[in-house]
């Protein structure tokens, strides 16, 4: 799958969503893609199978060079499913929820921060801009991965409002959950992902900006769809 397979002369749009954790832009991001009919990249998850992978082979999280090698043999053999409830398997094991702990979350985001590791990923997460478009989510869809973008948003939310959120979504799995903790997990992980050189977590400058913190998430789609049919 590449970009060349494109017929000559079509661009093929895309509608960065990018934002920390909780800020509800996965299940903003698939509503979107199922409405417009588009593909949908969850760049997080991308982050989430490399450190998932890199730890079951009990690589060291800090040796950048394999993390780099794993991820292109990963790249090579693994594509992300597009359409509905994502399920993903690796070597033909059903990980999704695997990918969805706080342990992968924070092992994801410590190989996020390194610029190599991101490299090694950009041809990667641009593979999936496929007609008849892409809503690609993440942290630098807007800014690093898809700058050419047709539309870029920028979701966010108030800290403790995102890991009550976390909370709901664990405690409703019937996985116990402290919310304290998530509140602090929530909060180091955005000051990483923030703070990082490579990449940073931060809006585009051409971003528009919604904070949902007092929006559901029907409110946040509408919003959405009223930049993107502005636009298109
Ligand atoms: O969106 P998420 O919570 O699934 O992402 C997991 C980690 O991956 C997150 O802490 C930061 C990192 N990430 C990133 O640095 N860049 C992206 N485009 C997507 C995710």
């Amino acid at each position: 799958m590449s970009n060349s397979d494109q017929p000559a002369g079509q661009a093929v749009p895309v509608i960065t969503i990018d934002g920390p954790s909780g800020s509800g832009k996965g299940t903003i991001s698939q509503a979107l893609a199922e409405r417009l009919g588009w593909h949908h990249l969850d760049s997080g998850a991308l982050y989430r199978l490399l450190a998932f992978a890199a730890l079951q082979q009990s690589l060291d999280l800090a040796d950048e060079a394999a993390l780099v090698a794993l991820a292109a043999r990963l790249s090579k053999c693994y594509r992300l499913p597009t359409a509905g409830e994502p399920v993903i398997c690796l070597d033909g094991v059903d990980v999704s929820d695997a990918l969805r702990t706080e342990s992968c979350a924070n092992a994801a985001s410590r190989i996020a921060a390194m610029p190599r590791v991101r490299e090694a990923l950009l041809d990667w997460q641009r593979c999936y801009r496929q007609l008849p478009g892409l809503i690609a989510d993440g942290r630098d869809m807007g800014t690093v991965v898809f700058p050419d973008a047709t539309l870029k948003l920028f979701l966010t939310a108030r800290p403790d409002v995102r890991a009550e959120r976390r909370y709901k979504q664990l405690i409703k799995k019937g996985i116990e959950a402290d919310l304290a903790v998530l509140v602090r997990e929530v909060e180091s992980r955005d000051k990483r992902d923030s703070a990082r050189k490579a990449s940073p977590l931060k809006p585009a400058k051409d971003a528009l900006i919604i904070d949902n913190s007092d929006l559901d998430e029907a409110d946040t789609l509408r919003q959405v769809l009223e930049a993107a049919h502005a636009l298109l």
